[in-house]
């Protein structure tokens, strides 16, 4: 009997990759039925790759800094990650404004996460933003990604509260620890085949998701 093919996964990051590593541990303990083909960072230097290649995983760098203009580094980026033959390619805390024409490639088959309950605080600065609005709640969502910047069809959202005394440290620690879960779990779930993007919406077994995604709820402070 044939055993089904592992998804293929291009990784992209700018930084520390903990979100990358959320996904090496997933493989490791073996509850993310995918092959991470590639780490591709537009930072040289950064922690993320040495993550990937203790981990056995390529690691290459595409600086932008090397190429005069958007479109020429968005081509590039995409080659390099085509070489691979993705199924799915997850931005990890990979910080660049990417064309129209990139997303559109690689539409349906492109995650991002953001740290923010989108469509609130789209951008930089999320943790401070929320704080300063006097939101009670913060969190982070995971989207296919589109031509519109954050704002593609959410899959899962996890919400944290904000406390007396948050600032942008403690409550993006707090945010994180539930990137790392929802994160693999929006990776699984495509990898299984059970989490799509159909006419612009994300489709969960089978079912439209609303416009903020499967929702969890964390209390933990
Ligand atoms: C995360 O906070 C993510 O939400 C944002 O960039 C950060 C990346 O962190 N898009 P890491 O590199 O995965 O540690």
């Amino acid at each position: 009997m044939l055993t089904p093919r592992k998804t293929r996964v291009v990784v992209l990051i700018s930084g520390s990759g903990s979100n990358l590593q959320a996904l090496i541990d997933g493989v490791a303990a073996g509850d993310l039925p995918i092959e991470i083909v590639a780490v591709i960072s537009n930072r040289p230097e950064v922690l993320g790759l040495e993550r990937a290649t203790r981990a056995n995983i390529h690691a290459e760098v595409l600086d932008h800094k090397t190429f005069a203009h958007r479109e020429s580094f968005d081509q590039a980026l995409k080659e390099k990650i085509d070489s691979y033959q993705p199924d799915l390619i997850v931005l990890a805390g990979f910080m660049r404004i990417l064309t129209a024409e990139f997303t559109q490639h690689y539409q349906g088959k492109m995650l991002n996460i953001h740290p923010s309950l989108l469509p609130k605080f789209q951008g930089l600065h999320t943790h401070e933003r929320a704080i300063e609005a006097g939101e009670t709640r913060h969190g982070v969502t995971v989207h296919f990604v589109t031509a519109e910047l954050d704002g593609g069809p959410a899959a899962v959202q996890a919400s944290v509260p904000i406390v007396a005394g948050d600032d942008a440290t403690t409550l993006s620690k707090r945010v994180q620890r539930q990137e790392h879960v929802i994160y693999p779990l929006a990776v699984k779930w495509f990898a299984e085949g059970d989490l799509r993007m159909i006419d612009g919406k994300s489709v969960l077994k089978g079912e439209p998701l609303s416009s903020s995604g499967f929702q969890i709820w964390s209390d933990e402070t």
